[in-house]
């Protein structure tokens, strides 16, 4: 059974490839996503290591003079799917969007370092100074002040799109007069019940169109655009590729990139603090514009971990509202907080359980030894994969898979978890993923790659 999912996932890996990039599935989602393909390479990694290196390799290649590496990079055109390369007007080639996503790249890059040889270190040194340019890029766009809290200008740049933690900057911003006079193509191949309501829509594309009226100039656009929150998915995902990036550049040996990425990590911490709600319980989004801070956890809140954030303290606060969160579910963990109003089972990041951000929120939870709910965390993810196939997301009471099907990421996030299934698993995470541990990592993580560390 595990066997066979394993050979369904590669399979579904291989049939979602374009040729150097992965499309998150086949109709829904037709070009190359970002965060999409830091977690393809990650499963490519488990059978095929030069096609995981060929996926970043590729995603860079988009990346934009400025350092931004773009949310979607449209390697062809495909006239099924809105908003297209004309509605974002970005002029880059090739073509992109006009925003980026959770920078998980460097992340995935040190894993494969750490878990290769020597045709790893090479390729992910030739890389290494485009993530730096990406991570830098962050810094300085995204958090102009220095705060260490960085922004997101469009709720698509947090990867959570239609999450509650957006709906109140949302429900601020203008929509034009004829909302509507363009036509939506995933309500075309997913059900409308579980994708953004119509109005959202149209809020989406007033921040597009802001950034396409003012040619995308990022510093405008942090500074004046619609839209500008604080994320905790981004936020923590960037603490960990941070440390991640310093990994590497201790391995190359390369100072004034050490001292660059110190001088984030020294700040990011702090930044931090701003998302701590006491009424949550956790760490919440807030909006840069207003203050405000979001009125509940989401599973970004749980990242917590994974990004090194917090007081011992906020953690174990963090930690026991997660116990009472998965109590509240079959499957964790749920995209919004099941005990509060806004929760729904079925949309998308208003309540689903995504593959991606459990891969992340497990590693966190491990790395910090909170085995049990890690191993929960892990458990579930594979276990609704095996009742419902690899699906884009999943429903956290019933299993149900919703979205589109043979998913890329969920398929990837499984070849990854089922290699690590076993009981050593949470020790090798603990000890990747502490940037102390970073001059011992090649040699401690080479026995846990390939495919024979796989279970049957
Ligand atoms: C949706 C998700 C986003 C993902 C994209 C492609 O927009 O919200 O996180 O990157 O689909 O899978």
């Amino acid at each position: 059974m595990a066997a066979a999912l394993d050979e369904r996932a590669r399979a579904i890996l291989r049939a979602n490839d374009r040729g150097g990039y992965t499309v998150p599935t086949g109709r829904l989602y037709p070009f190359q996503w970002n965060w999409d393909s830091a977690f393809a390479a990650l499963g490519f990694a488990t059978f095929d290591r030069d096609r995981a290196w060929r996926e970043l390799e590729t995603l860079f290649a988009g990346q934009w003079d400025d350092g931004m590496v773009p949310h979607i990079v449209f390697h062809q055109l495909d006239p099924d799917y809105f908003p297209g390369p004309d509605v974002w007007g970005t002029d880059a080639d090739p073509p992109t969007s006009g925003h980026s996503q959770p920078p998980v790249a460097a992340t995935v890059v040190r894993r494969l370092v750490e878990t290769g040889g020597s045709d790893d270190i090479a390729r992910a040194n030739r890389l290494f100074p485009r993530m730096l340019a990406w991570h830098a890029w962050w810094h300085r766009y995204r958090d102009p002040d220095e705060t260490g809290l960085v922004g997101i200008i469009h709720p698509w740049e947090s990867g959570r799109d239609n999450c509650p933690d957006w709906d109140a900057a949302m429900a601020r911003i203008a929509v034009p007069d004829t909302p509507g006079a363009y036509r939506r193509r995933d309500t075309d191949v997913a059900d409308a019940e579980t994708r953004p309501d119509a109005i959202t829509y149209d809020r989406y594309l007033a921040i597009v169109a802001f950034g396409r009226q003012c040619g995308w100039d990022h510093e405008k656009v942090t500074r004046d655009g619609p839209f500008l929150m604080a994320d905790p998915c981004v936020q923590f995902v960037l603490m960990r590729a941070d440390r991640d990036l310093m990994a590497l550049a201790e391995r190359f040996g390369d100072d004034p990139a050490r001292r660059r990425i110190a001088d984030w990590i020294a700040r990011d911490g702090e930044g931090a603090q701003a998302l701590w709600s006491d009424t949550a319980g956790g760490f919440v989004a807030r909006d840069l514009r207003t203050g405000t801070l979001s009125p509940a956890l989401s599973s970004a809140s749980m990242l917590a971990f994974y990004g090194g954030a917090g007081t011992a303290e906020q953690r174990a606060e963090t930690l026991r509202q997660a116990a009472e969160i998965v109590e509240a579910v079959r499957y964790a963990f749920p995209s919004w907080d099941p005990r509060h109003e806004a929760f729904e089972q079925r949309r998308y990041w208003r309540g689903p359980v995504w593959s991606v951000m459990n891969w992340m929120i497990a590693r966190g939870l491990a790395a910090h030894g909170h085995d049990d709910l890690a191993r929960r965390v892990r458990r579930d993810t594979l276990a609704m994969v095996g009742q419902s196939g690899f699906f884009e997301y999943f429903d956290p009471l019933t299993g149900e898979g919703l979205g589109g099907p043979d998913f890329t990421w969920t398929a990837a996030v499984h070849l990854d978890l089922s290699r690590e299934r076993g009981p050593t698993a949470t020790d090798r995470e603990r000890s990747t993923d502490g940037i102390d541990h970073a001059a011992q990592g090649g040699k401690m993580v080479r026995r846990a790659t390939g495919d024979q560390g796989r279970r049957p």
